[in-house]
């Protein structure tokens, strides 16, 4: 039952907490200089693009992959391009120890985390009768459990340095059912990690901000399909898929200090997608 108006009366000791000293420009507060940040999924597609906005803004970024051996020459060649640090780490997301292990790496050789982007993910889109069991273990073993690692071990770190930032990649299929490929594991993982970020963000109040953004059709490997796209298209109310260049300004928002009062939002960024 709910405070009586009575009841909800007394101020409760140290409210309101003090407004952050964050920079008043809102250019100065999108800037990363010294943080760091590790990003999953980062040798190409979304992940990518994402660790070189970050290095863009000044942030020294850690660049994790899983097969694809393309993030090391992309970390060169990021340092190279905006003076930053930055590193690519080989982490299979689903093996909890590994994760464990490389965020402590990733501590140590860059002094602390300040921004992790839980965005590595995959898609086996078939009906669940289709399914086999592998292929369901598979989705939930990157999907969850590679963000639940994630989020756990950068956790710890953050709740010790006293501050911190989750951002995790879920997906507009955690809003609606994808047309018209049926794919029921892929949406419920996204919809798992969506709501893990958002109690996450009332369980870490007191240290770290924690936000989800859901992307709609992207042209990336995870982009629409052969038999998604015509349909995707009709769906989408910009008519086409996004550009990964397109999204880097929310994921550098919701990373930066302009989003000091932002925490449990799911942003939805899908050109129009979810409307009709
Ligand atoms: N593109 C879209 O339309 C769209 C829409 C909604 C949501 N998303 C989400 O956006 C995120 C990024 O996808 P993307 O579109 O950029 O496609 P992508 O280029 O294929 O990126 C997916 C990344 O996940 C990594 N990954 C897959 N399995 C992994 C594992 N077991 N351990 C560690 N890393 C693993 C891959 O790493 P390696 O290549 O190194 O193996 C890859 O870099 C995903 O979470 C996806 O679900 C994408």
């Amino acid at each position: 039952m709910s405070m009586s108006i009575e009841e909800a009366q007394n101020p409760r000791p140290g409210f309101p907490r003090p407004v952050p000293n964050t920079p008043e420009s809102v250019f100065d507060q999108l800037k990363l200089t010294n943080r760091v940040a590790i990003v999953s999924g980062a040798a190409d597609g979304i992940g990518l693009a994402v660790a070189e906005a970050y290095a863009e803004a000044g942030a020294n970024v850690a660049l994790w992959y899983n097969s694809n051996n393309a993030a090391i020459e992309h970390a060169e060649r990021i340092a190279k391009t905006y003076g930053v640090k930055t590193k690519a780490y080989q982490v299979e997301v689903s093996q909890a120890e590994k994760v464990q292990s490389t965020i402590q790496v990733v501590e140590k050789e860059f002094g602390k985390i300040d921004i992790f982007v839980a965005n590595a993910g995959m898609a086996i889109s078939k009906p669940i009768l289709e399914q086999t069991l592998d292929e369901y273990g598979k989705q939930m073993s990157v999907n969850v459990d590679g963000v639940f690692y994630s989020a756990k071990y950068a956790g710890e770190v953050f709740k010790k340095q006293g501050s911190g930032n989750l951002i995790i990649t879920g997906s507009i299929s955690s809003h609606i059912v994808n047309v018209p490929c049926d794919q029921p594991v892929y949406n419920s993982t996204k919809a798992f990690v969506t709501h893990l970020g958002k109690s996450l963000a009332r369980e870490w109040r007191d240290f770290a901000r924690v936000n989800i953004v859901s992307p709609g059709f992207f042209d990336t490997k995870m982009g629409a399909g052969p038999d998604a796209i015509t349909e995707g298209l009709r769906m989408t109310s910009l008519g086409r898929q996004g550009h990964v260049k397109e999204i880097k300004g929310l994921f550098l928002y919701l990373a930066s200090d302009a989003s000091s009062y932002q925490t449990g939002s799911d942003v939805i960024i899908d050109g129009g997608y979810v409307l009709p």
